[in-house]
Order: structure tokens, then C-alpha cells, then sequence
């Protein structure tokens, strides 16, 4: 049975970059290794990833949290079932570029957060979370200067309530013994990368 390893961090923070890298490091060390990322690349994930972006927008009016809430649940579930847990069973290392954390920090904070959790609460944990620590105007930064589109949740107000809400996600999960490491990711893309190879050790 292989090891899930998760990425988490705000919009910009590097998890993209720094997934692919493991990924291609654990290879080239003969590990079996699969990179997948939420929302997944499954129907679910692929119709959250349209919304995101403004696909099936309501005129006047923004897509509620909670129907997001809903379909990241159900996006999760489905990848796992889909492609984690046969990448899992057959040996692989996964690394998942986001995963409930996300769902948490960005949709559980409000009054919604025990029902969140409660959606979530079959999705296996991870055996591994890597916490890239950006700060959000340094991720914005990044993020204008890749030439990125702004989504949904990236404008700068809405990052500093999600930079709030990973606070909470982290020592929550934490307490309840989940392994998650918060690491500097303002550093340069070769020293963040070093860390987390300390962190993952070999395949
Ligand atoms: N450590 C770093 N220092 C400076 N720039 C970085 C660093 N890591 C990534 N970048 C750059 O910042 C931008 C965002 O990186 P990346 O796409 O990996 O972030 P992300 O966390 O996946 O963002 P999103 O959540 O929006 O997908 C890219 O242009 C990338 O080259
Ligand atoms: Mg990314």
C-alpha cells in the first residue's frame, strides 16, 4: 500500500509546482508515483473546474459556498474511489495537489464548518500534508505576475480569510493526530523543494 501525500497552500503558493517535482524526483529514484490534484480531472471535478472559471454562471447572482461545499465532497469521494485508492493498492506514492484541507479552509469557515467536516468525514486521511506558507500578497503577487486569471476565491480580502481558515484547518486536524507539516514556501522553488524531500524521505 503506497502513501498519500498531500500539497495544500493558497493560490499561488507553489503546490503546482513543488507536486510535479516530487513526482518526477520519486520516478527518477525507481518509486512508483502518481500526481493527481482537486478538483480531480473525474466529471465532478471537471464541472467544479467550469464553475470556477464562470462556466454556468446564475445572472446576477454568485454560486452559493454551500453547493461548492457539496460538489468538492463529491468530487473527493469520487477521486478517491476513482483513482487514489487504485493508485494506493497497486503500490503508488500519491501526491494530490489539494485535497479536503482546501475544502475546509475555503468553504469551513463560516457556519457551515460542522457540516463541512461531516461531508468529508469518509474521505481517507492522509498519511502526509505539506503546508506551503505564503503570505497572501506575496501569492497574489505570483499569481499576477504568471499573468494568471483571477477565479473565484483569489481576490486578496477573500485569501487572508482562506489564510485564516488553514490557521484553524491545520490545528484542528492536527489535534486530532492527522501529520501535517507547515513549511516556508516564500523561499526559492530549489530550497522549498529540499524541505520537502526531508519531510517525504525515499519512495
Ligand atoms: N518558491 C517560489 N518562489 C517564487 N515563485 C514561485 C515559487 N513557487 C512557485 N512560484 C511561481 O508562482 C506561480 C504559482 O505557482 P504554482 O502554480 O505552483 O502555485 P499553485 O499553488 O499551484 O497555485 P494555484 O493554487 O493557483 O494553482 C508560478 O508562476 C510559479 O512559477
Ligand atoms: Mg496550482
Amino acid at each position: 500500500m503506497g502513501r498519500l501525500i498531500v500539497l495544500e497552500g493558497l493560490d499561488g503558493a507553489g503546490t503546482t509546482t513543488q507536486a510535479r517535482r516530487l513526482v518526477e524526483h520519486l520516478r527518477a529514484k525507481g518509486g512508483k508515483a502518481h500526481l493527481t490534484r482537486e478538483p480531480s480531472d473525474g466529471p465532478v471535478g471537471q464541472l467544479i473546474r467550469q464553475m470556477l472559471t464562470g462556466g454556468h454562471a446564475i445572472p446576477g447572482q454568485s454560486i452559493a459556498q454551500s453547493t461548492f461545499g457539496l460538489l468538492f465532497a463529491a468530487d473527493r469521494l469520487d477521486h478517491l474511489q476513482r483513482e487514489v485508492e487504485p493508485q494506493l493498492a497497486a503500490g503508488a506514492t500519491v501526491v494530490s495537489d489539494r485535497y479536503y484541507h482546501s475544502s475546509l479552509a475555503y468553504q469551513g469557515t463560516g457556519a457551515d464548518r460542522d457540516w463541512i467536516t461531516m461531508l468529508n468525514a469518509r474521505a481517507r486521511r492522509p498519511d502526509l500534508t505539506i503546508f506551503l506558507q505564503v503570505r497572501p500578497e506575496v501569492a497574489a503577487k505570483r499569481r499576477a505576475d504568471a499573468g494568471r486569471v483571477q477565479e473565484l476565491f483569489e481576490d486578496l480580502r477573500m485569501q487572508e480569510e482562506v489564510a485564516a481558515g488553514y490557521k484553524a484547518t491545520i490545528s484542528e486536524l492536527m489535534a486530532q493526530g492527522e501529520r501535517i507539516e507547515t513549511i516556508d514556501g516564500e523561499a526559492s522553488p530549489d530550497a522549498v523543494f529540499g524541505v520537502i524531500l526531508a519531510l517525504v524521505g525515499s519512495p
